[in-house]
């Protein structure tokens, strides 16, 4: 049958709500109660392989890249490998080096971004092994690669992309899992983050019936010429995301930065005309983050704070938007709805077309 977005007023609304199903999908006869771990076929490698892993290098551009961000922490906190996430569009320029023992990590919607399989294709000619996360199946960059894992997400055709990118992070979430659990993650842990995997969809769900409230947050920041979005360790790539989202379909500058270094230049900028929207969960650095927000506050910058029940932000004026909470480790794939949300809804203020935001194409093919 053909896609067709249906009741929905646009495809990007329609992959949004799609998205609890799309995870359901992702998570599929992949998890392993029993031994607590993930099972991903099409990886091609066997345990002595893994275990030889060194280094893993994850490559993607755009929100690609910023959830290969995510990936790489997963894998780091999970696997206690080092992994770090560099735009694919970069990376061939500067002449890499290739590492036998370095995992590559190549992750695409669409399997056919240019840049991304360029990479690929460099990796390879220099002797590196690749996997590849991808959604579409088939595609030039997942036949390039030396295994992969399928995204499962479906069809996704608005440029702003939703349900790719949730199922993108519950791809690593289950290869930081996998490696982890060939190393030294316990069976304990294991099945910890599987009890978070499988509450997910119902989560993202959640966040999603929350939609009228967000929606009124986001008529408020149409308004705004600038808009900051700031985050810490795992939340800086969701406050990335939130950003590109945010600028791609609203047309208006959004910019992401670590909250903690706003005090080392950017805080000039915060007035009550330039409204921050701060990712605080309840982790190791929220009474940090919490402080941030009050520095803001001080310099009159109005607040929108993405957080989880029962954080106590002080005396600071703010609007709030809580998350369910899940294991810390997976807490971007849900911190990261609320955004979409609010890019969707001030476009959709401006009078935009979402699914087609001018001067950008859905899959980058061409240099
Ligand atoms: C996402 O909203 C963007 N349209 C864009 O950054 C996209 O993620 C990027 O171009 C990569 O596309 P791909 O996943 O198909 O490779």
């Amino acid at each position: 049958a053909a896609y067709e977005a249906g009741d929905h007023e646009s495809f990007m609304h329609k992959e949004m709500l799609e998205q609890p199903a799309a995870a359901a999908r992702a998570l599929s006869g992949r998890l392993d109660e029993r031994f607590g771990t993930a099972h991903l076929g099409g990886l091609n490698m066997d345990a002595r392989e893994t275990r030889a892993i060194r280094r893993v290098k994850i490559l993607g551009c755009g929100s690609a890249y910023y959830v290969g961000q995510m990936g790489a922490a997963l894998v780091e906190e999970l696997a206690r490998i080092p992994a770090d996430a560099e735009a694919a569009s970069e990376f061939r320029y500067r002449d890499p080096v290739i590492e036998a023992d370095t995992l590559y990590v190549a992750v695409s919607q669409s399997g056919e971004t240019i840049d991304t399989l360029l990479a690929v294709q460099e990796i390879r000619r220099k002797g590196g092994r690749v996997v590849g996360l991808v959604n579409v199946v088939g595609s030039a960059i997942a036949r390039e690669c030396d295994g992969g894992i399928y995204l499962h997400a479906g069809p996704e055709v608005a440029v702003a992309s939703t349900k790719a990118l949730t199922n993108m992070f519950l791809g690593f979430a289950l290869l930081a899992l996998q490696l982890g659990r060939v190393r030294d993650l316990s069976i304990a842990d294991g099945r910890r983050l599987i009890n978070g995997l499988t509450r997910i969809p119902a989560q993202i769900q959640e966040i999603l019936d929350d939609e009228a409230a967000i929606a009124a947050v986001a008529e408020q920041l149409s308004e705004a010429e600038s808009v900051f979005f700031v985050g810490r360790v795992r939340g800086f790539p969701v406050a990335r995301e939130g950003a590109q989202k945010f600028k791609e379909i609203s047309y208006r500058h959004a910019e992401a930065y670590q909250t903690s270094e706003l005090k080392h230049g950017p805080l000039a900028l915060i007035s009550p005309a330039v409204p921050t929207v701060a990712i605080v969960p309840d982790d190791e650095l929220t009474d940090r983050n919490v402080g941030a927000l009050h520095e803001i506050a001080a310099r009159r910058g109005p607040l929108v704070v993405i957080t989880h029940e029962g954080v106590d932000l002080g005396e600071v004026d703010c609007v709030r938007i809580d998350v369910p909470r899940n294991e810390r480790e997976l807490d971007p794939v849900l911190l990261v709805v609320p955004l979409q949300l609010l890019a969707f809804h001030a476009a959709q203020r401006l009078g935009h077309d979402i699914d087609k935001p001018r001067n950008l194409a859905k899959s980058v093919t061409v240099e």
